[in-house]
């Protein structure tokens, strides 16, 4: 426990927290983040080095990724019977975005520390889920989980709905696998596990991955298997927002590790099937399909997992923070 009589936290205090805070999940495994520590405060950057221009053009769902990571930092802390504050600051000029301060006075949500053990058993998913169904109430608590972070999750319940996201899917694919630029990003991220970041596979097998993902246009072959992972998912579910700015993607992100954690805590978990978001043609399409207003943010599905998968590599502590 960090938190013992003494009001302050140390440097090495916090340092455990941010450990827990980068277990976050990000869009290609990029880990867009950046922490700097000063006073007993801690500044969370965008780390737009590891941007993906081609995939996510606004870093939408890199402020998202960093949404994900506060959001680790609040549980952690809440756990440790830390009180946080914190103060969201994305109209600065720069790359920060939001300032944390520690204070033992401050309020410690129980909600948030009991989530606090599924940081690290929350998974990306990517295998079909067990056929077993996901409770109504289940999905009920998920959704009363975004609208506490100022976000929106609607289930899609309608068969035929759910077809229509299913077909949105596979197109998003066959549009993002025909542009060259797309798929050499993608292949950029492809990494041997060792790196610690992006996509990971086997040392061996990284190199030929990356030429077969950055020569020929696949879209057919992913869209027909995404097609199939969404038909066939428990539940699908849309979270979204009613702005589209920088606020609201940095709530989206806290909403969407807070939906992770407490879906994980009941024995969830998750995948994304967010092509119909990131083509910008699709989006509005996916919208048209919701009775919630605004902008969707990210596609899930979700169900109960079949195997255990082991967890992505992360980067070590000290090259994120300053
Ligand atoms: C904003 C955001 C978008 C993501 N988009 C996708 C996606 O389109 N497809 C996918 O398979 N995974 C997606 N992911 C999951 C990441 O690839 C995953 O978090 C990362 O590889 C680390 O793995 P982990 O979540 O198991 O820790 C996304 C994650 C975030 C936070």
């Amino acid at each position: 426990m960090i938190n013992s009589a003494n009001t302050s936290i140390t440097e090495e205090q916090i340092k455990i927290l941010l450990s827990y805070a980068v277990l976050a999940p990000s869009s290609h495994n990029t880990q867009p983040w950046r922490f700097e520590i000063a006073d007993g405060d801690v500044s969370l950057f965008a780390d737009r080095t590891r941007a993906l221009p081609v995939n996510d053009a606004d870093d939408r769902e890199l402020t998202i990724s960093c949404g994900c990571a506060l959001m680790n930092l609040r549980v952690a802390a809440a756990y440790e019977r830390v009180g946080i504050k914190f103060t969201i600051t994305p109209d600065s000029d720069d790359d920060l975005l939001a300032v944390i301060s520690f204070d033992k006075e401050s309020f410690i949500s129980k909600d948030e520390a009991g989530l606090f053990k599924s940081i690290e058993g929350r998974r990306t998913y990517r295998k079909r889920f067990s056929t077993k169904e996901i409770p109504t109430t289940m999905l009920n608590s998920l959704c009363a989980t975004a609208s506490e972070e100022g976000a929106w999750l609607e289930v899609i319940k309608l068969e035929g709905d759910r077809q229509r996201v299913a077909e949105l899917v596979s197109e998003g694919d066959s549009i993002q696998w025909a542009n060259p630029s797309w798929r050499r990003e993608l292949a950029a991220w492809m990494h041997p596990r060792r790196k610690g970041d992006g996509l990971s596979m086997p040392g061996l097998v990284a190199p030929i991955a990356r030429v077969v993902v950055r020569t020929f246009d696949m879209g057919n072959g992913v869209g027909a298997k995404d097609k199939q992972l969404a038909d066939e998912s428990p539940a699908l579910a849309v979270l979204g927002t009613a702005g589209d700015n920088v606020r609201d993607w940095l709530a989206v992100g806290q909403a969407l590790e807070k939906v992770l954690l407490s879906a994980h805590s009941q024995g969830l978990q998750a995948s994304y099937l967010n092509q119909p978001i990131q083509v910008a043609s699709l989006r509005p399409k996916l919208q048209n399909l919701l009775s919630e207003k605004g902008f969707p943010q990210i596609l899930l599905r979700l169900g109960f997992p079949e195997y255990e998968i082991e967890a992505a590599p992360r980067r070590r502590i000290e090259e994120v923070i300053n």
